[in-house]
């Protein structure tokens, strides 16, 4: 059963962008603010990871996908890289009842078997206890790299052309679509990036062709349900066009 109760956020629940993308940015300036080791930011961003999770899924969201670990953030300092799978082994234990009571299911997109093994061994639990579920899909991208999610959507593709499965010309956007890692979801609606970069950082290239975009100048650990809310009310406020011109 999907929850329909955007009612009391004043939203309009019929206007709601289906999936909703984030690039989670800012934890370590947040820490640096406070003269803090950046790993005390990544720990506050854990909590706003499980805020904006919980309020998507009150609010109705269907996908939601989180940019999470990029395949360049392997070059950061191995403490910090360490401490990032510690964190997100703990996330994962500790949110894997709630997801499944909140009829949540965890997808994960990107080269996961780069991931260290007790990381993998967490995802896989919490994807069998939430893999029937169907209120909202939590995807959380991990080693994700947009390039080389095509780049492998590509080989796969060529393979297939060798094999003589498919001919050249049946390679079509919605082919191509189904050899990417979110193979299946919708495109996001909305992309929202924290920490006032205007970037997108390697993240889901192909599916964002038509995404309205948001920045917000807040640093993640300081992002609330309330400016969540907010964006989400700017976005239905949005005319989108998609090439044509306007409707009235
Ligand atoms: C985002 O915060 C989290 C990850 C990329 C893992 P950062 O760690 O990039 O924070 P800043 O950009 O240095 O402030
Ligand atoms: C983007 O943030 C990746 C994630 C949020 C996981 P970064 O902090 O790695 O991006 P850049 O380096 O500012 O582009
Ligand atoms: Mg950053």
């Amino acid at each position: 059963m999907k929850s329909d109760s955007a009612g009391n956020t004043g939203l309009n629940p019929s206007r709601l962008p289906a999936h909703v993308a984030v690039i989670m940015d800012g934890n370590g300036r947040w820490a640096q603010k406070r003269m803090l080791n950046r790993i005390k930011g990544h720990e506050k961003g854990a909590d706003t990871v499980r805020a904006v999770v919980r309020a998507s899924r009150e609010i109705g969201i269907d996908f939601l996908t989180l940019y999470a670990f990029s395949t360049e953030n392997w070059q950061r300092p191995k403490m910090e890289v360490s401490a990032l799978m510690t964190l997100l082994k703990r996330f994962l234990e500790s949110e894997q009842q709630e997801m499944a009571e909140n009829n949540i299911r965890l997808r994960v997109i990107g080269q996961a078997d780069r991931l260290p093994k007790d990381v993998q061994d967490a995802l896989a639990r919490v994807m069998e206890a939430t893999g029937r579920n169907d209120g909202m899909c939590l995807s959380l991208a991990l080693s994700y790299g947009a390039r080389a999610e095509i780049v492998e959507a590509a080989q796969s593709l060529a393979r297939q052309v060798k094999n003589g499965d498919i001919q050249p010309d049946e390679i079509s956007d919605e082919l191509f679509s189904g050899h990417l890692y979110t193979a299946g979801m919708p495109d996001p609606e909305l992309l929202i990036r924290t920490s006032g970069e205007f970037r997108i950082s390697n993240f889901l290239l192909w599916k964002i062709a038509y995404a309205e975009l948001f920045v917000t100048p807040t640093l993640w650990p300081d992002f609330t349900r309330e400016e969540f809310i907010g964006i989400l009310k700017d976005f239905q406020n949005r005319e989108r066009r998609f090439g044509r011109v306007s409707a009235s």
